[in-house]
């Protein structure tokens, strides 16, 4: 086939702290479907993926079990791997980043990077454990909300009332490590410079697909990096830090001793890991796959809170350390269980083990995800009692219904073997195009609306059976003409059948393999187009799917309630997760200035007379403001992203007044209005306090 395609596909290496759970499961499961099409179409598609095994909370879990984090990381990938294959997630390749390949290509991509300028070491300041020894990430201090004052709380956002802070605004820090109170400590830290003009030039021309010939992101996720890169000429990127100190769990930073790469350095760079260990073993070529001159396809499923990751910093490192870039990056949602989060108490936190080990079909599952995946970022809901009604109207009364109903009276009358097929229905039923159009929304991760298709074609050939009777066709008088109505029926029934069995394959491979086996042929999917031949033999029909039973889910929610006292493992999961695991900066001071330098700057209270959408604007509102002049001055904000501009008219706000204009693409900007930012939240418009008046001078 000329137009076999080499694709490398990769789902997210999940952290090798604790078990998968159905959420992780979505992603593993949509990838796993994607890949299994494409194989079926023919094309050239490997799938590695490999457990993410360093950073702290996996250094401190070892040590809390009393062992290395190597012995901790070997058992939890046979865990994962266990887990992944009990759902039919068939990898190519299943590795490790703690591996010799990953520490290669990390050391090349830090030199290559280094070597280009942009790697800087500079100090910082940081939160640091005493007792312990060690600079504490933000989710291992707690404290009392200074908001609502909630008892231990994380350092960087209370789960009572959703304040985020600073982990030194709690009250009473402590170290979850050591239980000491958290003090700031210097150290040096490398940083890769994405604050440089040529990474944030480079990263505006790839994330709104000017580099590739279709758009490398979904248009959601397009919009999302525009917000974090800014405009042209505002480059809000800032450094990042990719090295943390000793004692660390991980790749010691080749010409910096006691330094270690930041576990999220290294962790999409077991992507290449894994492939390398894969083509060393296969004889297959590695530089195909990743040399900047490739022309094979790169594919990364992830959640949306790790986009950040991938659409930003790993793009980055890849080009300048001259490998390819990824063709795409597929983002899913985040899974809610009967409509609201995972949920340890309530018993919805699922693991994958505790699923398997109940007994239940792991096709049911996969099923109900390629129902509500349609390759977008929302969320994606299982609602219990859906998935029961679902997989037992669809998989159990439609789709296996017609095998069940039509198989016997070939096995019983016609020694297992087929008629020829009505040839009414044939046309009726036209399967060219309907494959034609399963295999678009297969390949656009439109799983739903391909799953609908479906069962569509099998509704229709339940209504074909429901009409023709073939349970009283057997009963008529056995005349040759009644016993070739009957085999020309269950023929038609089973040739549908084998359709929908082949259209429900990388959904269903178990299924697949059963139906293989039935049918005594493989399902191939250029197969649609013809008939199954006159005389084929088929096997005797084996009960192919239970129903699941309602007790059966109920079992599964109560085997996972957990009393939450026992789980202390930092478990955090915002849409933002680029900041998780961090240790918190301490932002520096600026250099000092005298009240004379402070006094050049005329901040004045504004009203927002008027707050406007811009058009082909996706971050600015158009806001004009009143000082107290004849004529309103025209400021355009960055702020569209947390206001609607509704919510803004009328209000008082702080605008630097003699700020020198600037011409933008969209008018000219005539000031500037304060708000507040960083990387865990914002902007945050600064509104005066009472009896402020437009004019009035802020000093
Ligand atoms: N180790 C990082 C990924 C490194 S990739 C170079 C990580 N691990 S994770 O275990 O937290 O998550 C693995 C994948 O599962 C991520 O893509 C994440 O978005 C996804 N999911 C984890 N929980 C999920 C839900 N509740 N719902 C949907 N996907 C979820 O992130
Ligand atoms: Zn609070």
């Amino acid at each position: 086939m000329s137009d076999k395609r080499k694709i490398l596909v990769t789902s997210a290496l999940p952290y090798a702290n604790g078990p998968i759970h159905l959420g992780h499961l979505v992603e593993y499961i949509q990838t796993d479907i994607w890949v299994r099409f494409q194989k079926m179409r023919g094309h050239d598609c490997h799938y590695v993926c490999a457990d993410d095994t360093h950073g702290t909370p996996i250094m401190l879990r070892a040590e809390k079990e009393g062992i290395t984090p190597e012995a901790l990381i070997a058992r939890v990938h046979g865990e994962h791997y266990r887990d992944f294959q009990g759902f039919h997630v068939a990898f190519d390749n299943y590795y490790t980043t703690h591996s010799d390949e990953t520490r290669y290509f990390a050391e090349t991509i830090y030199q290559r990077l280094k070597d280009r300028g942009l790697i800087e070491s500079r100090a910082i300041e940081q939160y640091y454990d005493p007792v312990k020894e060690m600079f504490l990430p933000d989710r291992f201090i707690k404290g009392e909300c200074p908001k609502c004052h909630a008892k231990d709380q994380y350092g960087d956002s209370c789960e009572a009332c959703g304040t985020t802070y600073t982990p030194t605004d709690l009250i009473n820090p402590y170290s979850v490590v050591s239980g000491a109170a958290p003090v700031r400590r210097e150290s040096v830290h490398y940083f890769f410079k994405l604050s440089d003009p040529v990474c944030q030039k480079y990263l505006r021309e790839w994330t709104t697909g000017q580099l590739n010939e279709t758009p490398p992101l979904q248009p959601e996720a397009a919009n999302k990096m525009q917000e974090w890169l800014g405009l042209e000429g505002e480059n809000k990127l800032s450094d990042w830090d990719i090295s943390r100190d000793a004692p660390y769990f991980g790749f010691e930073i080749p010409d910096a001793p006691g330094k270690y790469f930041y576990v999220w350095l290294d962790a999409p760079i077991g992507y290449m890991g894994s492939f390398k260990n894969f083509t060393d073993r296969s004889g297959k070529d590695f530089d195909e796959y990743w040399s900047k001159d490739s022309q094979a396809e790169l594919y990364h499923f992830i959640g949306k809170d790790i986009l950040y990751f991938h659409a930003l910093f790993w793009p980055a490192m890849l080009e300048h350390s001259d490998f390819r870039t990824p063709t795409k990056v597929f983002a899913h949602g985040f899974l809610t269980v009967n409509g609201e989060k995972m949920s340890k108490s309530r018993g919805t936190f699922i693991t994958a083990e505790s699923y398997l080990k109940q007994g239940l079909n792991p096709e049911w599952l996969r099923y109900y995800y390629a129902c509500k995946l349609n390759g977008t970022m929302e969320d994606i809901d299982l609602s219990l009692e859906d998935f029961v009604a679902r997989v037992n109207s669809d998989l159990v009364g439609k789709f296996v219904n017609i095998a069940s109903r039509c198989a016997g009276f070939i096995s019983k009358r016609f020694d297992g073997k087929l008629g020829s097929p009505d040839p009414l229905a044939s046309e009726e039923f036209d399967s060219a195009s309907a494959s034609r159009e399963i295999a678009q929304y297969y390949e656009t991760r439109d799983y739903a609306k391909a799953v609908r298709k479906i069962m569509e074609i099998a509704d229709k050939a339940n209504v074909y059976v429901n009409n023709n009777k073939p349970w009283e066709l057997a009963k008529l008088e056995d005349t040759q003409e009644n016993q070739e109505k009957l085999h020309q029926v269950c023929t038609t029934a089973l040739g549908l059948f084998r359709d929908l069995a082949l259209y429900l394959k990388p959904i269903l491979p178990k299924l697949g393999i059963q139906v293989e086996q039935f049918l005594n042929i493989p399902l191939v999917w250029d197969d649609v187009y013809k008939t199954l031949p006159e005389g084929h033999q088929i096997n005797t029909y084996q009960h192919l799917m239970t129903r699941i039973e309602s007790k059966q889910i109920e079992a599964l929610v109560e085997a996972n309630k957990t009393n939450m006292q026992a789980t202390v493992e930092p478990e955090p999961h915002s849409e933002q997760r680029h900041a998780e695991h961090q240790q918190h900066t301490i932002q520096p001071i600026a250099e000092t200035i005298g009240i004379d330098e402070f006094a050049k700057i005329d901040l004045r209270i504004a009203r927002i007379v008027k707050a406007e959408h811009v058009e082909k604007a996706d971050k600015l509102l158009k806001l004009t403001l009143d000082i107290g002049e004849l004529e309103p001055r025209t400021v355009f904000a960055g702020i569209k992203s947390a206001y609607d501009p509704s919510q803004l008219e009328g209000k008082l706000t702080v605008m630097v007044a003699n700020l020198e204009p600037r011409k933008m693409k969209f008018g000219l900007s005539e000031g500037m209005v304060l708000a507040a930012s960083d990387e865990r939240g914002g902007p945050c418009v600064l509104f005066p306090d009472e009896g402020a008046k437009p004019g009035m001078r802020v000093k």
